[in-house]
């Protein structure tokens, strides 16, 4: 099986599956309306920062793909609906293109399509520093993600499985590049335990990218090549309960970014409500692509964001700030969770 074949398959197999019906946790988290909001609609500003980086919308398309003839034209239209949202977006893991010179076309065709537009690159944790750099001045990036996937990893049969050799990795990619460095998951979600020895390393922006939404264990089950891993498509860190967990550790000069089952305005408001400065959409956002066209996935972002301003008015939130300390109300299995891990419900993140 050859790294092209495998990215065909994966965009292939993350529609098919879609989310399976995986909970986020976000539905256990509840709102209270502001029946005196002193908010006009024209009055809220959600442009937020991820590190150094301004953002004029808290809201982007994530890692998908890249590495392949095929996908070129994916990540072309993907960066001409972030342009027209006004969105940015990440590309997919660029490991081949600077490990091996191949396919570094298949990124730079978003630079290309958007020459303006804010592009994450997107690396493996196990690359070097000069590999990182690479990556970066490949598409004039403007941040720096580092992907860690061990589920993945280690469900696909040719996956690369030196684990132990990821922290101190990640210390040495520290400071190399002069974007802001995210470190994010791929679908299973961080916990407080692991952000805050990743604080140790030096790193200060991360995107939980929990399970609820894309699951790589279930995708490489599909994928035939291990069948007896489908029960580990459900494994993970719910998003919310990652946000949860994170926003306890956060620094105020820290960045947290939620996403992992993203699929509407109102679950990026709750996420903010959690904590995180932003919100990426990855699956989702691919489907409406593949399946109704550009102008639909277009439409879909610019209705999320609507959304998304509609529940500041009510929330009375005039910023992404105010809106990350409006109160919220728990339920279920969030609320078990909240309990469980000796949290107060009512804890807002420190800033
Ligand atoms: C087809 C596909 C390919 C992906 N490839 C990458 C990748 O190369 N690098 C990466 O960091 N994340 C990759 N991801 C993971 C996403 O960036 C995201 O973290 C994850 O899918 C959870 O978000 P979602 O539920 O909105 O899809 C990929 C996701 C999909 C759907």
């Amino acid at each position: 099986m050859t790294r092209e074949q495998r990215k065909l398959d994966h965009i292939r197999y993350a529609l098919e599956l879609n989310s399976g019906n995986r909970s986020t946790g976000l539905e256990d988290v509840r709102f209270l309306h502001n029946c005196l909001t002193p908010v006009d609609p024209d009055r809220v500003d959600i442009s937020t920062r991820i590190g150094s980086l301004k953002l004029p919308v808290p809201v982007f398309i994530d890692a998908i793909t890249g590495g392949a003839q095929e996908v070129k034209e994916i990540n072309r239209r993907l960066a001409a609906v972030a342009k027209a949202a006004g969105v940015a977006m990440a590309v997919g893991s660029q490991y081949g293109a600077v490990k091996e010179g191949q396919y570094a076309d298949t990124y730079k065709v978003v630079r290309e399509e958007n020459p303006e537009g804010i592009f994450f690159a997107n690396v493996s944790a196990l690359v070097s520093p000069d590999e990182a750099r690479a990556a970066v001045d490949m598409i004039a990036a403007d941040a720096l993600e580092i992907h860690l996937n061990a589920a993945q990893e280690l469900i696909m049969p040719e996956g690369d499985k030196t684990f132990s050799q990821i922290p101190d990795n990640l210390s040495r990619l520290q400071d190399c590049v002069p974007v802001p460095v995210i470190i994010k998951e791929t679908g299973c979600g961080m916990a407080a335990e692991q952000i805050r020895e990743l604080q140790a390393r030096g790193f200060n922006c991360f995107n939980v990218a929990g399970r609820g939404g894309t699951s790589f264990a279930a995708i490489e089950a599909a994928r035939g090549k291990a069948k007896r891993c489908e029960k580990f498509a459900d494994w993970g860190i719910p998003t919310a309960w990652s946000l949860i967990d994170a926003a306890h550790g956060m620094q105020p000069w820290d960045t947290l970014i939620a996403s992992g089952g993203i699929c509407s305005g109102w679950q990026a408001a709750q996420a903010i409500a959690l904590g995180a400065d932003a919100v990426a959409m990855s699956g989702s956002i691919l489907a409406v692509l593949q399946q109704q066209g550009e102008e639909a996935a277009v439409s879909y972002l610019q209705d999320v964001i609507a959304d998304l301003k509609d529940i500041m008015v009510l929330t009375g939130s005039r910023t992404v700030r105010e809106l990350q300390q409006v109160p919220l109300i728990f339920t279920g299995d969030t609320l078990a969770f909240i309990q469980s891990r000796g949290y107060e419900p009512q804890f807002k993140r420190k800033h």
